[in-house]
């Protein structure tokens, strides 16, 4: 996706108009800052009633200049009480969508005009650029290599800011929260990628490579442990998962070290199930499929990595994902089974299809080898947090006050929201078992709580959060920057959040 600084005068370029919601549909036009004829046109679209401004609302409106047809396209941005960022990106996510089945080589925004001026100097020109850009590159993204096409692919219009009539430190942080947004939107579009690929095509050996090319390409270490090692480490709960596939199990440890003496380091967890069918307690047949994006969390931490180690983040940071397929055959994890897991710590597994919280619990042990300041775990988690909390916002539980506050407000600046589920002091006793240490399924009731009282055996001090992306991790439908499949969550709100811990 190409993004310009550029006046876009010379050439035929389309034009893009944004503009709030409006009900004095003369006065809308006025503040677009275009020449006479354009303005008339956009006014007769407002008067008309074809274009009000809702949040992100495309509008064409097309005309001969010079003799050539050319366009201008109103975006609407939504109410002006309710704007902010988040509009911004959607809008632009929006409109990336409705240009992929027209032929624009090439769309300009007009930054130097009054509604450009007056928006970005409400949002910061660094963080207002950003939004707009993030939402523009999410949304051009296409998941197509598995497509066999005819003809030329489609490409993404290059969206030019042209920057005439912009004070020049403006400039300056438009350009900075320009690049930003694209790292971010490279690292958000990898973890899609990852996550929307069939899991015949990326199993954990496949994850535990694509770790490895993206520590090369942007300068990580990368370590993957095999059936062997994780014997020899003892990690139980992770094998017994992996046991019924023929492909073992994974877990890859990838690290960013920022060259800072002194440096915090933080650990984050990401849950890589590159499929659930369940297990022996296996999942009804009917939307069976999307148990592919139940990696979600683990191509979240990788994005995560790779656009940390770009933006040069302050701070160290380790990726634990422990990978794996949770599958049924005749070495298949069976309900009754007890495994040790790497902690020392016995596992009753009343259900296998609770086989997040077992893998989880092994690799969120291994990452305090690392002596974290502080430990974030994401995961596709529990099909209750989908009915709690539904799919706008990710479900976040933690031991630590501060360290939640942190995360959600890193959520609300990213555009990933996240809401509070409580974890009582004694939540971890919700699931003692008879026989074991702990079990993995408490029973009916709070089920997104008790699977995170689980995952808390095996934290000990260390302050934790965890995010529950099961409702939020893909989508059925395009919306915004969102595509259908997966939305690569978890990767924006973890860079905003560690950059922060870090400085
Ligand atoms: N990966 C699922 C959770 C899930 C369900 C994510 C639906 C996204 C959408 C997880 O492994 C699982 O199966 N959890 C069980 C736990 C239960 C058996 C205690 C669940 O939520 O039903
Ligand atoms: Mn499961
Ligand atoms: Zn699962």
């Amino acid at each position: 996706v190409k993004v310009l600084f550029r006046s876009a005068e010379a050439r035929a370029s389309a034009l893009v108009a944004v503009s709030f919601k409006t009900k004095t549909t003369s006065r809308a036009a006025r503040h677009l800052a275009l020449p006479p004829r354009l303005r008339e046109l956009a006014a007769a679209a407002f008067e008309a009633g074809h274009f009000r401004g809702e949040t992100g609302e495309v509008f064409p409106l097309v005309y001969r200049r010079r003799g050539s047809p050319a366009a201008l396209f109103l975006v609407g941005l939504g109410e002006r009480r309710s704007f902010d960022a988040e509009k911004l990106r959607q809008a632009f996510g929006s409109f990336a969508r409705s240009l992929k089945s027209r032929r624009a080589p090439q769309v300009a925004l007009l930054l130097g005009s009054p509604i450009c001026r007056r928006l970005f100097s409400k949002l910061g020109w660094e963080r207002g650029i950003a939004a707009l850009v993030e939402g523009w590159c999410l949304g051009c993204y296409e998941f197509d290599r598995l497509k066999t096409r005819r003809g030329r692919p489609s490409r993404a219009p290059a969206l030019e800011l042209d920057p005439r009539r912009v004070p020049p430190r403006e400039l300056a942080d438009a350009r900075r929260g320009a690049i930003r947004a694209q790292v971010l939107a490279r690292a958000v579009n990898l973890a899609r990628d990852l996550s929307n690929t069939p899991p015949n095509l990326l199993g954990p050996t496949d994850l535990a490579a694509a770790a490895k090319r993206v520590a090369k390409t942007s300068g990580l270490s990368c370590s993957v442990l095999k059936r062997a090692e994780l014997e020899r480490g003892q990690l139980g709960a992770l094998l017994a998962v992996g046991q019924g596939s023929t492909q073992g199990p994974r877990l890859i440890v990838i690290r960013y070290r920022s060259g800072k003496r002194g440096a915090k380091q933080l650990a984050l967890v990401g849950k890589a199930v590159t499929f659930d069918s369940g297990g022996i307690s296996i999942k009804p047949a009917q939307g069976m499929e999307e148990m592919k994006f139940d990696m979600a969390g683990g191509a979240a931490v990788l994005g995560a990595l790779q656009a940390l180690a770009e933006l040069k983040a302050p701070l160290d940071v380790v990726g634990v994902i422990p990978a794996c397929e949770n599958l049924i055959s005749g070495s298949a994890l069976r309900p009754g089974d007890v495994v040790r897991s790497a902690s020392g710590k016995t596992i009753e597994v009343i259900n296998t299809d609770a086989e997040g919280r077992l893998i989880l619990a092994d690799a969120i042990h291994y990452a305090h080898r690392f002596r974290p300041a502080a430990i974030v775990d994401v995961a596709t988690l529990t099909g209750a947090c989908v009915v709690a909390l539904g799919s706008r916002f990710s479900g976040l539980m933690s031991n630590d006050r501060e360290l939640a506050e942190e995360i959600r407000a890193a959520g609300d600046r990213a555009g990933e929201r996240v809401w509070e589920l409580p974890l009582g002091e004694d939540a971890g006793e919700s699931v003692r078992s008879q026989v074991a240490d702990i079990k993995n399924f408490a029973g009916k009731g709070a089920g997104a709580i008790t699977a995170a009282a689980f995952l808390s055996h095996f934290v000990a001090e260390t302050p934790w959060a965890h995010l529950d992306i099961a409702g939020t991790a893909w989508t059925k439908r395009d919306e915004g920057y969102h595509r259908v499949g997966a939305t690569g969550v978890g990767v924006r709100i973890l860079v905003e959040f560690a950059e922060r811990f870090g400085g």
